[in-house]
């Protein structure tokens, strides 16, 4: 583990106190033993008040740090150790390895008598004269650090039991109103993963504080049977949040399963098609590929049209379908390839649709499809879940005995709880439908997810380094890969240059650019949860990347 302490830097993931009081705020940091430890003491009794009206220290700058204990006879000193450091009360100081240092003598006794220790911290606003608390005296720094706050005395009353007058108080303040709060610092970072991908951090927060405390119950929900009532609850309401955002009507059907949505490349076809029925499948990506090669295994596969020539570059449009197809399979939008089905095909039957990397960002006509499905791990929740929107009366139509997991048939009626269900990958989702429900839903989720593409897209129109790799018509919302242009990088350059792109980029706190190896270059993923800051920090980027090159 890293040596948190020994970084001046607060870690993503630390904990950050946040005192606020009459005379200003105070941030701390907690590193992660410390909380639960001393620190959360200190928090818990400042909540109850315990602090209210007590003299507190002001944040301190410049300070020095001494030690002694009342043992030796002359008073203060007899066994002083001392460090030095910049601030007290800066998240960012170094501090604690300085007191950590000057207190790494401490030993137990009662405070505030002979035999006690003390510390007096000399700063530029003034000596404070500290003693040590009892109770948990170890010479771990963790607990000095707890005693450090903890170990606020009045002044007035740690005077007295100085012994030789030296390093009197100059200054005593009164702090009130004492407000603590915590929160987790996190370096501020945009994630422009393909998949899996940013989440709200709403959403994430709430998944968080569920996994040791679900609704209420006191059981974790890793902890908890899916046959509880709580757990039962929750996921029907993510089916009908599911329900009324996608506006699925009547005779569809909602399932959450395991196995992603590769998963889905097979049970598709293994439910819905014939042994000598024809589905028809269109090549738009890689995914899409994936998808027909699996159905092939288990009925005719007509691929009615194919970009691969082009590198997937593009939707084709125009094409035949096969008479008495089964169905048409489309994949919504294609995530390697940042192509995206604007308007969807209409099916001589009924459409069958891989959303995983679209769902949910914008809205769609349901009626249109007889079954769509999708991995979570992208607009949703996270990896080991995938959605399954299905058609009731489409089922039940193949002759083939199919294994009872992998009939939609089982899962219906037990309401995707005939095996344990991937619970907390449901959950997430639970919380991202809530987050998109208050944000306006599907309709203006979509009118956000222009801006920030359009935004992105109209840097790469303008640039003279960067372009688009995807044919304009077709342009998804959801990924967007880039290159550099031909006539601005020698190709000799190219590597190089692009190592560079991403390094400065992780500089900046933008992540997981690098395009697929297919299309090479990069690729921005900027699904529902990528705030538009991120698109702006992007975009920002690029421009001055560009001028770095040109001079
Ligand atoms: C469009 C599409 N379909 C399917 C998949 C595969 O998903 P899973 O890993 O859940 O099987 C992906 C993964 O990126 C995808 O983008």
């Amino acid at each position: 583990m890293t040596d948190f302490h020994q970084t001046d830097e607060p870690q993503s993931g630390e904990t950050i106190a946040i005192i606020t009081t009459n005379k200003g705020q105070m941030k701390l940091r907690l590193f992660p033993e410390l909380v639960g430890v001393a620190a959360e003491n200190f928090i818990e009794l400042a909540k109850q008040g315990k602090y209210n009206n007590v003299p507190f220290h002001r944040v301190i700058k410049n300070f020095m740090i001494q030690g002694g204990d009342f043992t030796n006879k002359n008073g203060t000193g007899g066994h002083a150790a001392s460090g030095k450091g910049e601030s007290i009360g800066d998240v960012y100081d170094p501090r604690l390895r300085h007191i950590r240092g000057a207190l790494s003598w401490a030993k137990t006794s009662a405070p505030n008598s002979i035999g006690s220790q003390f510390f007096i911290v000399h700063a530029e606003n003034g000596a404070h004269f500290l003693d040590h608390p009892p109770g948990g005296h170890s010479h771990e720094g963790y607990t000095v650090f707890g005693q450090l706050y903890e170990g606020f005395g009045t002044l007035d009353s740690i005077a007295e039991t100085k012994t030789d007058g030296r390093d009197k108080p100059k200054e005593e303040i009164i702090i009130e109103n004492v407000e603590i709060n915590y929160f987790t610092y996190m370096k501020t970072v945009f994630n422009f993963s393909a998949g899996p991908s940013i989440l709200p951090k709403q959403a994430t927060e709430e998944a968080k504080a569920a996994i040791t405390d679900f609704a209420g119950t006191g059981i974790g929900i890793l902890e908890m049977s899916h046959r509880t009532k709580p757990i039962e609850g929750m996921v029907a309401e993510t089916e009908s949040l599911l329900k009324e955002l996608l506006s699925i009507p009547e005779g569809y059907e909602i399932l959450f399963l395991g196995g992603g949505a590769s998963f889905q490349f097979c049970m598709v076809p293994i439910n819905l098609l014939g042994t000598d029925s024809v589905a028809d499948y269109t090549d738009t990506g890689l995914w899409a590929s994936k998808a027909l090669k699996e159905a092939k295994k288990f009925g005719k596969v007509n691929v009615v049209c194919s970009s691969k020539d082009s590198i997937y570059n593009h939707i084709p449009k125009t094409f035949e379908q096969t008479p008495g197809a089964t169905y048409l399979h489309v994949t919504s939008n294609n995530t390697i390839y940042g192509t995206q089905w604007k308007e969807f095909p209409k099916a001589n039957t009924y459409l069958v649709s891989d959303m995983s990397s679209d769902i949910l960002s914008r809205p769609i006509d349901v009626s249109k499809f007889g079954l769509i499905y999708a991995g979570a791990q992208k607009n949703m929740g996270p990896a080991g879940v995938a959605t399954v929107i299905v058609r009731s009366d489409i089922l039940g139509k193949v002759e083939r005995d199919i294994p009872t997991m992998l009939d939609y048939r089982t899962h219906i009626p037990e309401k995707s709880m005939f095996n344990t269900p991937p619970v907390f990958s449901i959950y997430v989702m639970n919380r991202v439908l809530h987050w998109l429900k208050n944000l306006g839903g599907v309709a203006e989720m979509e009118k956000i997810n222009a801006k920030k593409s359009n935004l992105l897209y109209d840097a790469l129109d303008n640039s003279k380094l960067f372009k688009g790799t995807a044919a304009k018509e077709d342009r998804s919302t959801m990924n967007i890969p880039f290159v550099f242009r031909e006539d601005a990088v020698a190709a000799d350059k190219k590597e190089s240059l692009e190592k560079d792109f991403l390094k400065t980029a992780v500089e900046k706190g933008l992540e997981q650019l690098k395009g697929h190896r297919s299309v090479g270059g990069f690729r921005a993923s900027i699904y529902n949860a990528m705030p538009i800051e991120g698109v702006e920090a992007l975009v920002a980027f690029m421009g001055e990347f560009e001028k770095k090159v040109f001079g």
